[in-house]
């Protein structure tokens, strides 16, 4: 286990729209370094960077051009260099978003491969080998190069998917996973990773880290060990990287694949939409954290237990406030149910992402039209929203035409500036529970977590070492006595025998009396 994740806290940044340094309407890597001592005082000690290579942005960055240049409109390797050494000195890490899976079209690697003639690059990408010949069960493009075949997609149709092989190979057109071309594939996403390592990034989130191997198995047992080989050769050199998967499911990314940390990520109807955004299924919002919603935490807790019992020990499950991908919590939740709901992540084992603007309640705003392919994701990624100055801190610029996205026109429209000034703001709360988890080694990664008390919208009883925590989502007080019954007790090993604690970090009403832990409505807090 990487000793600095221990207690390492994310803050995932959107480069376009965090921080506009020269006025050109976009935000740049001199904009966050600028911004890094409101990062680290906010108690985020890590950051995770969208895509800032060269592209051609279809895909907002997660269709690279090349891999080895910074995009230029965050500014040049050389300003990313130094995004490292600011950050390093500062104490925050910096993870890169590796997207090993496609590349854009419009990649040199790419363009080789589409050429008639056969040469070094032919392999780098899946093809058949006729004009007109598809790929069952996979999309596929054909009409676009001189080549006499059709390649394989990954995602939208300017990403062509890298050739790592197929589990089993059944077509002639189709490689083994060992086949020189896909060790190629391999090798040279190697280099990418340590050549960025070796100037001074601290590891990578890793796009579509399940993709590489197709017609994989469902253990996905091919591109587990693409990953585990590349983590050899790559922990050698720099044993302190780190990766965090985007696959969302832990026991294989992790122990599996050999993963540091895996996303628990939005799906609808899983464990980790029913804490927040149960609202997709064109039923009423049955979120657990939306009072008097009717919410069930154990839908959350059967899911998360078994990849937490799993994953011990070995790696991290990473929680996260919300991604690039995902609406933003405030779409349905008030300030107060997430500030619970912040809470309750930032206090769970594994490491924690928190994404930029959620900390003041950034709005998702969800009518605005696609940008860079974002589509309904195109309203989480709005310009972060600094102060009442013009576009509210984001970018000087006086043509509002020029910014990357519109800023959020509402009149109430949440700015770090207001809310540093308000000591009950979401922001001052955010920071605070950060506060107490570097404070306690019992809420940061490692120690071990215990359920006391789950049922249905019920109050939440946990654990955490030697900790005692309580959320109480609903709108009425709660009573866990602790020792005897109160409704049902699931998971863990059972009571509170020991004598009442204090609490030493609370939102609303919430104390320990005679044993009992009594929460007021919509309350949190950790005993100790
Ligand atoms: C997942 C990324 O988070 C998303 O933004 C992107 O569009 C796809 N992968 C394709 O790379």
């Amino acid at each position: 286990m990487i000793k600095w994740l221990k207690d390492a806290v994310f803050y995932e940044i959107y480069p376009q729209s965090f921080k506009d340094s020269n006025g050109d309407g976009i935000g740049d890597f001199q904009g966050i370094i600028d911004s890094l001592d409101y990062i680290k005082g906010l108690g985020c000690n890590a950051l995770w960077i969208n895509p800032c290579f060269d592209s051609p942005f279809k895909d907002a960055g997660y269709d690279v051009r090349d891999y080895y240049k910074a995009a230029e409109r965050y500014g040049t390797n050389e300003d990313l260099y130094r995004l490292f050494e600011t950050a390093h000195e500062k104490g925050i890490h910096v993870l890169l978003d590796l997207v090993p899976g496609h590349t854009s079209e419009e990649h040199e690697w790419f363009k080789r491969s589409g050429k008639a003639e056969p040469n070094e690059m032919s392999g780098r990408y899946i093809w058949t080998d006729f004009w007109i010949r598809g790929m069952q069960g996979h999309p596929y493009i054909g009409g676009e190069c001189e080549r006499n075949g059709t390649y394989m997609l990954n995602f939208f149709k300017c990403q062509p998917a890298l050739n790592y092989g197929f589990l089993d190979p059944k077509e002639n057109w189709q490689k083994g996973m060992e086949d020189p071309d896909c060790l190629a594939t391999r090798e040279a996403m190697k280099d990418v990773i340590l050549f960025w390592l070796g100037h001074g990034c601290d590891g990578f989130r890793v796009d579509m880290a399940a993709s590489l191997v197709k017609d994989d198995d469902d253990n996905k047992s091919g591109t587990c060990a693409v990953w585990r080989d590349i983590f050899k050769d790559v922990r050698e050199k720099y044993p302190e990287a780190a990766f965090v998967a985007e696959w969302s499911d832990p026991p294989r990314a992790i122990a599996g694949a050999g993963f540091d940390m895996d996303f628990f990520l939005d799906h609808p109807g899983n464990g980790y939409n029913s804490l927040m955004r149960d609202y997709e299924r064109g039923e009423a919002d049955h979120s657990y954290f939306k009072a008097g919603a009717g919410g069930d935490i154990n839908r959350f807790l059967s899911q998360y237990q078994d990849w937490y019992e799993k994953t011990k020990g070995k790696g991290y499950i990473s929680l996260l406030t919300c991604n690039h991908d995902t609406p933003r919590t405030s779409y349905t939740l008030t300030d107060r149910e997430r500030m619970l709901a912040f809470a309750f992540l930032f206090t769970m084992p594994g490491v924690p992402f928190l994404y930029y603007g959620d900390e003041i309640g950034m709005r998702y705003l969800a009518d605005l039209p696609t940008k860079e392919g974002g589509y309904t994701r195109t309203g989480t990624r709005t310009p972060m929203q600094w102060d009442g100055s013009r576009n509210l801190g984001f970018s000087d610029t006086e043509d509002p035409g020029r910014l990357y996205l519109p800023v959020d026109e509402a009149e109430n429209a949440p700015t770090v500036q207001a809310q540093e000034e308000d000591p009950t703001s979401l922001l001052n709360t955010v920071s605070r529970i950060l506060q107490v988890r570097h404070e306690y080694e019992d809420l940061q990664a490692d120690a071990e977590f215990d359920v006391l008390y789950a049922k249905g919208s019920d109050m939440l009883v946990y654990r955490r070492g030697s900790l005692l925590l309580a959320v109480n989502p609903s709108a009425r007080e709660a009573v866990y006595r602790a020792g005897s019954e109160v409704g049902e007790k699931t998971g863990g090993t059972g009571s509170v025998e020991e004598p009442a604690k204090k609490a030493v970090f609370a939102i609303g009403e919430a104390k320990a009396e005679g044993g009992s832990l009594i929460l007021g409505p919509q309350s949190f807090a950790i005993f100790a």
